[in-house]
């Protein structure tokens, strides 16, 4: 590789030390862990770091609530955390806690730096105050009326019947939800960051109005200058006693707002890397000015954007310390399409799915949707049942399981001194490969990557059923040639699973030890194994199973069972409504249906609801125009798996003649899902 040796710190959000981790959270974890193994498989220094957001009223009042120290609760979640961070491959090389001796120094520093550069303001504000806790109350700690519409039970700051925002003291019969008391109006001191002496400074670092910028996703960056446009507020960071956190310097029974010293969090747990490890210097990384020797990227969710694009650069840059190389924002998680709900089960912890699910599922599923952008990503289970079983069992570990069997029973283990023509020149094909999925995946590009190495799968499995070495293995006289097709097969599944290892790092530990060879960095993937033992193959992943993803989802309701159902639990009454008239089994017998493979997918011009597809029936090749453009991309569709009507008389359409007809279901409003066989099906196979 010539690029220069890269100098990388990479974080992930905080996660809160009050709740367990949900499955919106591993998105978040699994794609920042994908992308540190990337770098570090490139050959770059790349450190992640990590740590517990530890602070603030919510742990604290859960802390007195079950009547144990803050510091004690913290623990107990951060053990949870980690447990699950391990399980999911997610490799912190430090996790750490906001509540440490270094996070409180850095914080104070930045603090001070601030506070002499002029930078924070001091003016008292009144705010609604428990007297019988003794205590200020956030918004959330506040319940009443809408003074709009007059709905019961609504939050301090906005009415979740109508939408309408306020401020406490206008919610009518307020009551504190700590004590249920009338909480009363009280002034008090505040320190204010004014973050609109930053405006200019951000205004450069954000792009925002100016086309984008370096450091930013455009659409953050879009979303940034509608902030803009409002103006800048001064931010609030201190909160008065009682809170968990740190006291600000030189202000008793003041202390920081927990968003203040989170985002320093990432460089106490930096720090704590560095303690611990020979030659690793803190300045390196955060002094100002190392931006061109050093990179700092923060991966984060969509809703605490303002914290990471505005809040976080500017007190970097108001305490002389560097800015980030980028912030890298994804979006939010959906179940089967909707919200993580939890009256339908799919409110999914992580521990949850660790009880029934192989965490390598999730981490291939979550790589084969992400993008660079922010949309939202669907978990789709149906979808994710059959991307496993037909992408990672029925592509990938099917090329090592149909080939390794011979080299064993024949060749004593041994790969061959040379791979056939053919299968040497589609290795060369998937050596060329390399660079583009190393642009992917520095792009974050994931579903693209993913994408091609399943592409590039489906050549390599087309190739052995061509060259068919188990019946060439029963001719004594062409040994060499099973040998050099499964040598070339091997080489391709090494190269195809090497490509994956930052997704799929125990799939590829696994393969790595099968095929007998070292850990893998990026160069090594293209360099081909010959004269060389192996190891006995063992099936490296198992098919998901329905039945698994089903006890998950009931476990997940069950996780909240405590709560009574409500009437948000949805009715479950299907019937089939509508069915034709009955048939005969020759009636039926008369439809051909047949597996056909989607060769190739486009968009029609002119036609906005038809794709044109190209289907291979198993040697013959049929152009269908389907009615599915609303819901599937071309690209979605290269190489998969359908069920198509073989012997309908072709049509002429006005774009071309259609030759047959893919099955799909739904239709009306209720979607539109195409029919795939399971995974192993061949093009051409009939279906009865
Ligand atoms: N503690 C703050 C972050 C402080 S960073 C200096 C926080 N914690 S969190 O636990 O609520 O969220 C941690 C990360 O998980 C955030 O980036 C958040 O966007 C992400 N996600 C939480 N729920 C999510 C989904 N449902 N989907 C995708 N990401 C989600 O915010
Ligand atoms: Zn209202």
């Amino acid at each position: 590789m010539s690029e220069k040796r890269r100098r990388i710190l990479v974080t992930s959000a905080l996660p809160y030390a009050n709740g367990p981790l949900h499955l919106g959270h591993m998105l978040e974890y699994i794609q920042t862990d994908i992308w540190a193994r990337f770098q570090r498989m490139r050959g770059h220094e790349c450190h992640y770091v990590c740590a517990e957001d530890a602070h603030g009223t919510p742990i604290m009042l859960k802390a007195r609530q079950e009547g144990v120290e803050p510091e004690e609760l913290i623990a107990r979640f951060a053990d949870s955390h980690r447990r699950d961070f391990d399980e999911f491959g997610v490799g912190f090389d430090r996790y750490y806690t906001t509540h440490s001796t270094e996070n409180r120094e850095l914080a104070e520093t930045i603090y001070r730096r601030l506070d002499e550069g002029g930078y924070i303001d001091r003016r008292s504000i009144r705010q609604a105050y428990d007297e019988q806790e003794g205590m200020f109350l956030p918004d959330r700690f506040i319940r009443g009326e809408c003074p709009r519409c007059g709905a019961g039970d609504q939050y301090g700051d906005s009415c979740e019947a109508c939408g309408a925002t306020y401020s406490p003291a206008e919610l009518r019969n307020a009551v504190s939800v700590i004590s249920g008391t009338t909480p009363v109006e009280r002034e008090s001191e505040h320190f204010f960051f004014r973050l609109g002496d930053f405006e200019d400074m951000l205004r450069e670092w954000t792009g925002a109005g100016r086309g984008g910028s370096p450091y930013l996703q455009e659409a953050v960056s879009a979303k940034l200058n509608e902030w803009f446009e409002a103006g800048l507020q001064d931010w609030d960071i201190s909160r008065d006693a009682p809170y968990f956190g740190f006291e600000i310097p030189g202000a008793p029974g003041k202390y920081f707002y927990v968003w203040l010293d989170a985002p320093i969090g990432y460089m106490a747990g930096f720090r704590k890397l560095c303690e611990e490890t020979e030659g690793l210097e803190f300045d390196d990384f955060w002094q100002a000015g190392v931006e061109d020797e050093t990179e700092v990227y923060h991966f984060i969710g969509k809703d605490i954007i303002y914290f990471h694009a505005l809040f976080w650069p500017a007190m970097l840059h108001g305490a002389n310390f560097r800015t980030p190389s980028a912030v890298f924002a994804h979006g939010f998680l959906t179940v089967d399409g909707q919200k993580m709900s939890k009256s339908r089960g799919t409110f999914i912890q992580a521990r949850t799915w660790l009880e029934h699910l192989d965490a390598e599922y999730l981490r291939y599923y979550f790589a084969a949707k992400l993008g660079s952008g922010v949309d939202d990503i669907d978990l789709s289970l149906d979808d994710f049942i059959n991307r496993v079983n037909s992408d990672l069992v029925g592509k990938l570990v099917n090329i090592a399981s149909r080939s390794a069997g011979f080299i064993r029973k024949k060749f004593d283990n041994r790969l061959g001194p040379e791979m056939d023509p053919d299968g040497q020149t589609l290795y060369r094909e998937l050596c060329e490969a390399a660079e583009p999925i190393a642009a992917d995946y520095e792009q974050r590009e994931y579903a693209r990557l993913v994408r091609r190495v399943m592409e590039l799968a489906d050549r390599v499995n087309q190739y052995v059923s061509d060259k068919a070495p188990w019946t060439l293995a029963k001719d004594a006289d062409r040994e060499a040639e099973v040998q050099a097709i499964c040598t070339a097969a091997l080489n391709h599944f090494r190269t195809l699973a090497g490509y994956l290892r930052p997704v799929l790092p125990r799939l590829a530990e696994g393969a790595e030890h099968f095929l007998n060879i070292a850990p893998q960095d990026w160069d090594s993937l293209t360099e081909p194994l010959l004269h060389h033992e192996i190891r006995k193959f063992k099936p490296l992943i198992t098919r998901v199973e329905r039945e698994k993803v089903d006890a998950m989802l009931a476990d997940s309701k069950q996780d909240l069972a405590e709560k009574p159902a409500t009437e948000n639990d949805e009715k479950e009454d299907k019937t089939v409504e509508d069915l034709a008239p009955e048939i005969t089994i020759d009636d039926f017998a008369k439809v051909d249906l047949r597996v056909a493979r989607v060769e190739q997918a486009e968009y029609v011009e002119g036609a906005d609801k038809l794709l044109r597809l190209e289907l291979d029936l198993g040697g013959a090749r049929r152009q269908v125009f389907a009615g599915i453009r609303k819901v599937y991309d071309p690209e979605q569709l290269q190489g998969r798996l359908v069920v198509m009507v073989a012997n309908l008389k072709p049509r002429k359409m006005r774009f071309g003649v259609s030759e047959g007809m893919v099955l799909c279901a739904g239709g009306d409003d209720g979607g539109l899902f195409l029919l795939s066989p399971d995974s192993g099906a061949e093009p051409g196979m009939k279906i009865s």
